[in-house]
Order: structure tokens, then C-alpha cells, then sequence
């Protein structure tokens, strides 16, 4: 890493998978307002879903999700109930004449802990209450180790189109490292059950930034995971946030590469994939050529939401289970992440909804700018501003902030045009942060850049 590059890999930034980030989510957004904003969705408006499934079989450490362990399947199937009353009251808050949904996904937590009779159940609810458009995707993320070819053939018969596999890493080192032991042989079983089972598209989580990782072991990760073909890869670095996420603390801090490691390690995994002639998206996304999301980039569509990047153009998504978010033309809406408070409220006949935030004056126009540019990695502020009806140079505050980030080559600035080199791909946050009038460098709130 260039010694001028530092600061920004140090600095501690939002990922920017919302503006305003779920930092500024407060509690004077309730139910209330949700529901007006749902009543005034507009004429056809397609809809995404997002369900949160909690649960998990055992804790990797590095883990930053919103789970727990579930002992045993009790706890899970009564989630998988008052799911189906949620999605119930929320199909029911909504305006018959809607568009129906365009993606569905479901994440966690590990949603492949739910039976198949349980996930079937949910899946038809969802039919029922929502309707399905034309060439929904509907996507699963899959914990390899709960998955069994009966399970594959349980997901393809519910509909589901796309799997995303968390594998992180291969090597038994780093595995043993993360409490996540994780063969190569049953990443590729799982892989084999899935595309038997007819779902074609398949996506894998990486992590770089683990504890005893090398180098040499994420090329090692990253050329086995190419061996199995997969149509995108996420890449994250590993946030380590030990203060938010307590086991965190069973990671030794001195097994953790350093920052310059860190960034070698980003480069190499994009390295191989690159030269393997996937394509980057974003800042943590790689595509192979005949995949959407490719195409997406390729035709300026690519949108980020809170699964990160993503080919889904909806305004509108609605989360259902603890802790989900959901982004509307209005605000965000956050629902409970109390087990108990989210299932005693949806028992009482309420939206689970505990805090969000509404957008106001500029937010929009500036959650735009920097959903544009993290993902067209352009933008022009003028058009930009005049697209949301204010004067052209409403957002010229942000030329004097990028000054020293064109200086150190991570984006180019011609009058109000703005390009991210190639360089600053990975600066990309802190390049989106110059558009933030909420963010404060507020230390212990975001984890680094890199
Ligand atoms: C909900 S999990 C994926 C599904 C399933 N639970 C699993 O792990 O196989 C979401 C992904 O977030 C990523 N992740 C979780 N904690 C992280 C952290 N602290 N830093 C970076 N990435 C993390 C992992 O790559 C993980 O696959
Ligand atoms: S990474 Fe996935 S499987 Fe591991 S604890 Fe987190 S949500 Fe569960």
C-alpha cells in the first residue's frame, strides 16, 4: 500500500449500505409512520422481501451477523410461526395494488436451519401474501455445514434461484482459527447437490483479514473456490468489532494480519479472480462475465442495498424477522432485535418496526450520489443535482473534501465530474463519507476501510 494510501485504510467509515447509515436510526420512527409510508406505496411498485432467520448451529468468531445458537429446533420452528404471522400483518398493511415481488431473499443467521416442511410453509405464505412478478430471484443463504442433497432438492422445489455459500476460508489453519471447520469436500458436495437440484446460480462469501491468514493461504482459498466455478464471489475484509460483538474476544488480536497484510491480501484475492476474467463490482463484489451482476455493471444498473451489491432495482424493500431493515422512498425502518419484543409485538397485532430514520432536506439527493457512485464508480454532481430539482452546485461541498483524495490519485475531478481510479476502488467508502453530512469520524462506530 502506498504510504499516502494509509489514512484512508486506517479510518474508520460506514460501509454506506444505507444513507443515512443505521447509526442515525432512532426511535421516533415507529409503526405509525411505517405504516403511512407502506399506504402510500405507488400504483404496480415491485417489491423486494428480505427475511432474517437468526439462528445459527454453532458461533464462528468472527462472526458479525445478527444470530444466536439454537440448542435445539424448538426455538426455531416457533420462529419460523410467528414469521408467518409477520408476513401475514405486513401483506395485510400493504395496498392491494402493488407490483408484486421482484426479489426475494433470505438471510441470517443460517435460513438452511429451518426444516424443509418450515421453509416451505414460509415460502408459500409469501406466495400468498405478496405475489410473485415475472423472473423473481429468489436467493438462500446456505451454511454448507447444514446442507444435505434431500435440503438442495427442498430449496429448488420452494423456488429458490440463487445460493450463496459462505465459505470464508479453506484452509483448516485459519478454520480451526474462526471455530468454523469447513472441508474443500463439502463446499463442493453442497455445491453439486445444489446444481442437481436445478439452482443454477451460485454465489460464495470470502473473508480476507482472519486471524493466521496469509497471503499465500486467501490465493489458496480463492483457487479452490474458482475450481467450483461460482457465478459471483462477496469478498469482506473481516470486521473486527469485539466491543459490539463479545465473541469476537475468542479471536487473539495477535493472529490478526496487520493493515498493509490486509491489503495484500484484498489484492491477491482480486488478483486471481481477475485474471480468471471475473469481473469487480463495486468495491467487494467479483461477477463472472455471464452474470447479471456483471451485466448490471456493464449497464449501469448495479444498486447496493443491505446485502451490499445488487441487480435488484426495486425502491422499496421490506424486511421481516428480528432485526431486519427495511429501505423505503421515505426512510429506513429497523424492526426489533429482541426475539421477545419482536414476537410479543407481532402477537399484538403490530409492525415489530422499533426505530429508523426519514430522509429530509438533501438526503435523498445525496443517497443517490453515493449509491451511484459506489457502484457506476461516477458521477457527475451537477447533473446530479439538477436530476433531484436543486441548483448544480448544491453539492459542491464535497469538491474541497475530495482535494486531498485526487491528490493521492483515488479520484479524478474534472469541474463537477467525478471518477473513482482504479486505485481508489478500494477507497470507495471513504470517497462515499465526503457526501455524508451525518457522519462524524466517531471511533468504535464503523469498522476500517480496509
Ligand atoms: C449470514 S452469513 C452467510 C450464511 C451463513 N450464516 C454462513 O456463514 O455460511 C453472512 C456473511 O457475512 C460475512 N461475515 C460475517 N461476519 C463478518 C465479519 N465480522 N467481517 C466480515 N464479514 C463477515 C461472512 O462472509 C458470511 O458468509
Ligand atoms: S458466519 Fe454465518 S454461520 Fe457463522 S455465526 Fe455468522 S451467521 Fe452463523
Amino acid at each position: 500500500m502506498k504510504p499516502a494510501h494509509k489514512k484512508y485504510a486506517l479510518a474508520e467509515v460506514p460501509r454506506y449500505t444505507s444513507y443515512p447509515t443505521a447509526v442515525q436510526f432512532h426511535d421516533g420512527i415507529d409503526e405509525t409512520d411505517y405504516r403511512q409510508w407502506l399506504s402510500n406505496i405507488a400504483v404496480g411498485e415491485p417489491l423486494s422481501l428480505y427475511l432474517h432467520i437468526p439462528f445459527c448451529q454453532k458461533m464462528c468468531w468472527y462472526c458479525g451477523c445478527h444470530t444466536s445458537v439454537a440448542h435445539t429446533y424448538d426455538r426455531v420452528g416457533l420462529y419460523a410461526q410467528d414469521l408467518i404471522a409477520e408476513i401475514d400483518l405486513l401483506a395485510s398493511a400493504l395496498p392491494d395494488h402493488h407490483g408484486g415481488l421482484a426479489h426475494v431473499h433470505f438471510g441470517g443467521g443460517s435460513p438452511t436451519l429451518l426444516s424443509d416442511d418450515d421453509f416451505a410453509a414460509i415460502c408459500a405464505k409469501i406466495m400468498m401474501g405478496f405475489g410473485a412478478r415475472d423472473n423473481m430471484e429468489f436467493a438462500v443463504e446456505i451454511d454448507p455445514r447444514t446442507m444435505n442433497a434431500q435440503k438442495a432438492k427442498a430449496l429448488a422445489n420452494a423456488g429458490i434461484t440463487r445460493a450463496s455459500l459462505g465459505v470464508q476460508d479453506f484452509n483448516t489453519h485459519v478454520q480451526e482459527k474462526i471455530n468454523r471447520i469447513q472441508p474443500f469436500s463439502m463446499v463442493k458436495q453442497s455445491v453439486d447437490w445444489l446444481r442437481s437440484a436445478g439452482i443454477a446460480a451460485i454465489n460464495f462469501d470470502l473473508i480476507y483479514g482472519l486471524p493466521g491468514q496469509s497471503v499465500a493461504d486467501v490465493r489458496h482459498s480463492t483457487e479452490l473456490a474458482l475450481s467450483l466455478s461460482p457465478d459471483r464471489l462477496a469478498v469482506f475484509g473481516y470486521a473486527h468489532v469485539p466491543w459490539f460483538k463479545k465473541h469476537q474476544e475468542m479471536i487473539v488480536t495477535s493472529d490478526l494480519p496487520g493493515m498493509e497484510e490486509r491489503f495484500a491480501e484484498a489484492k491477491m484475492v482480486g488478483t486471481v479472480l481477475e485474471d480468471a476474467g471475473y469481473i469487480a463490482v463495486g468495491f467487494d463484489h467479483y461477477a463472472h462475465a455471464d452474470d447479471d451482476m456483471a451485466k448490471a455493471v456493464k449497464g449501469g444498473t448495479l444498486r447496493r442495498n443491505f446485502q451490499g451489491y445488487t441487480t435488484d432495482t426495486t425502491d422499496t424493500l421490506l424486511g421481516l424477522g428480528a432485526s431486519s431493515i427495511g429501505a423505503l422512498e421515505p426512510g429506513y425502518v429497523q424492526n426489533s432485535p429482541s426475539l421477545d419484543q419482536w414476537r410479543n409485538t407481532i402477537h399484538a397485532g403490530k409492525l415489530p418496526v422499533v426505530r429508523g430514520v426519514k430522509l429530509e432536506g438533501e438526503d435523498a439527493m445525496r443517497r443517490a450520489a453515493i449509491m451511484t457512485l459506489m457502484s457506476a464508480m461516477m458521477l457527475d454532481l451537477g447533473t446530479h443535482a439538477l436530476a433531484f430539482g436543486a441548483p448544480e452546485n448544491t453539492l459542491d461541498d464535497v469538491l474541497p473534501k475530495l482535494a486531498s483524495l485526487a491528490e493521492d490519485g483515488l479520484v479524478r475531478i474534472a469541474g463537477r465530474q467525478i471518477t473513482i481510479t482504479d486505485e481508489g476502488r478500494t477507497f470507495v467508502r471513504n470517497i462515499a463519507a465526503c457526501f455524508d453530512t451525518h457522519w462524524q469520524a466517531s471511533a468504535g462506530r464503523h469498522s476500517r476501510a480496509v
